[in-house]
C-alpha cells in the first residue's frame, strides 16, 4: 500500500509549558519501510507521565515538537515486505521503548511520547520487533488494551519482575491512580490482601466497594500512615510489600511499612519531601529491597494478562 498523497492529523507539543500546547498538524501518513507496520491507532491512555511531559515537570529527556502519549492500542493496517511476524488486521499494543523487548530498562532515551514521537496521531509506522500481538481470544476493548502498555506493565513488572509477590502476602498501595489500581486488581486476583492509601475518604470508599481493597488510609489525615498500616498486618511484622508512587516524599513512609526484608518497588515521583531521608539507613534497617520497576518486556506481561 503507498500513502504517497494520504494525510493524517497528527498533534504535537509546541512548548513544555502546558497540555494547551497541543496543537494539531496535517501530515504524510508513512510508508512502512521493510522490517516496519503501519498501525491504525484506535485507543489511548494517558498516564501521569504525559501530564508531566506536557507541564515541563518531567525529570527525563523530551525531544522539541514530540507527538505525546507511549500508550496506544491499534489495527495493522500494512507491513514491509520482511515483516512475517503480524499481518493485516492483527490487534497490537506497542511498547513503550521499542528497543527494549525483554531484562531491564537500558536507557532513557527511546520512549514514546518523550524523546521520541508518540501516539497522539491517526497513523504510525513503527518497527514490527515493537508490537505485541493480542491473541485472538482476548475479549478486552481498545482502551482497556491501550492501558496495558506503560501502567499494566510497570505494574506487573513491579509485581512479579525481580522478587516476585506470592498469594497471601499484604501489599501497599500509594494512591488511586493508574498503576495503584491495575495493582489492586491483580493483586486481588493473585490471592493478596491489599491496602490502599488515598488523600480522599470517597476514593477509599469507593475502591473497597468497587475492587475489594481490604483495608484502607486516607494518607493526608494520617501522615505516620507506615505505621499505620504495619498495624494492619499479622502479628504487626509489618506489609510484604509496598508500591511506591511518591519517590522521594513517601520513601520514609513505604520503609516505615515494610516487615523485615520486605520489598519496596519505586514507580513514581509524586511527592516531595521537606528534607530527604537517609533512605540507605532506613532500607539496612529493615533488611529491605528497593528497587526500580519500569515498563520494559511487554510481551511476557500481555501474555499474562
Ligand atoms: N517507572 C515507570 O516506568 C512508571 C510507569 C508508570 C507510572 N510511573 C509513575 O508512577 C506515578 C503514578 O502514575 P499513575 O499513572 O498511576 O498516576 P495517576 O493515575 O495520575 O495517579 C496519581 C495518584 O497518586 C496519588 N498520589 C499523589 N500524591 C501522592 C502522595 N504524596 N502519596 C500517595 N499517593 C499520592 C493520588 O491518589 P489520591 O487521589 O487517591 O490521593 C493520585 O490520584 C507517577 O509518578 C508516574 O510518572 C512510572
Amino acid at each position: 500500500m503507498s500513502n504517497d498523497h494520504a494525510q493524517q492529523t497528527v498533534y504535537r507539543l509546541a512548548k513544555q509549558d502546558s497540555y494547551k500546547s497541543i496543537q494539531p498538524h496535517t501530515e504524510p501518513i508513512p510508508t512502512p519501510t521493510k522490517h516496519e507496520v503501519l498501525i491504525k491507532i484506535k485507543a489511548l491512555s494517558l498516564n501521569y507521565r504525559d501530564y508531566a511531559i506536557a507541564n515541563g515537570t518531567y525529570p527525563f529527556p523530551v525531544k522539541p515538537d514530540v507527538v505525546p502519549l507511549s500508550d496506544c492500542s491499534g489495527e495493522i493496517i500494512d507491513v514491509g515486505s520482511a515483516v512475517n511476524t503480524v499481518q493485516k488486521g492483527d490487534k497490537v499494543v506497542v511498547s513503550f521503548d521499542p528497543t527494549n523487548q525483554y531484562g531491564p530498562q537500558r536507557d532513557w532515551k527511546h520512549g514514546h511520547g518523550g524523546p521520541v514521537d508518540g501516539f497522539l496521531r491517526e497513523y504510525a509506522v513503527v518497527p514490527a520487533t515493537a508490537v505485541v500481538k493480542i491473541p485472538d481470544e482476548s475479549t478486552l476493548g481498545w482502551p482497556q488494551l491501550a492501558s496495558l502498555v506503560c501502567t499494566g506493565v510497570t505494574t506487573w513488572n513491579a509485581l512479579f519482575g525481580p522478587v516476585a509477590v506470592k498469594p497471601g502476602q499484604v501489599v501497599l498501595v500509594q494512591g488511586t491512580g493508574g498503576v495503584s489500581m491495575t495493582a489492586l486488581i491483580l493483586l486481588k486476583a493473585f490471592g493478596c490482601t491489599v491496602i490502599v492509601t488515598s488523600s480522599s475518604d470517597d476514593k477509599l470508599q469507593f475502591v473497597k466497594e468497587k475492587y475489594g481493597a481490604d483495608h484502607v488510609i486516607n494518607y493526608r489525615t494520617t501522615p505516620a500512615w507506615g505505621n499505620a498500616a504495619v498495624k494492619l498486618t499479622p502479628g504487626g511484622q509489618g506489609v510484604d510489600a509496598v508500591i511506591d508512587n511518591g519517590g522521594a516524599g513517601t520513601i520514609e513512609q513505604s520503609l516505615e511499612a515494610i516487615k523485615m526484608g520486605g520489598l519496596v518497588a519505586i514507580i513514581g515521583f509524586l511527592a516531595k519531601p521537606d528534607e530527604m531521608p537517609d533512605v540507605a539507613a532506613l532500607t539496612l534497617a529493615k533488611g529491605a529491597i528497593v528497587f526500580v520497576a519500569s515498563p520494559s518486556a511487554p510481551s511476557n506481561t500481555s501474555r499474562n494478562l
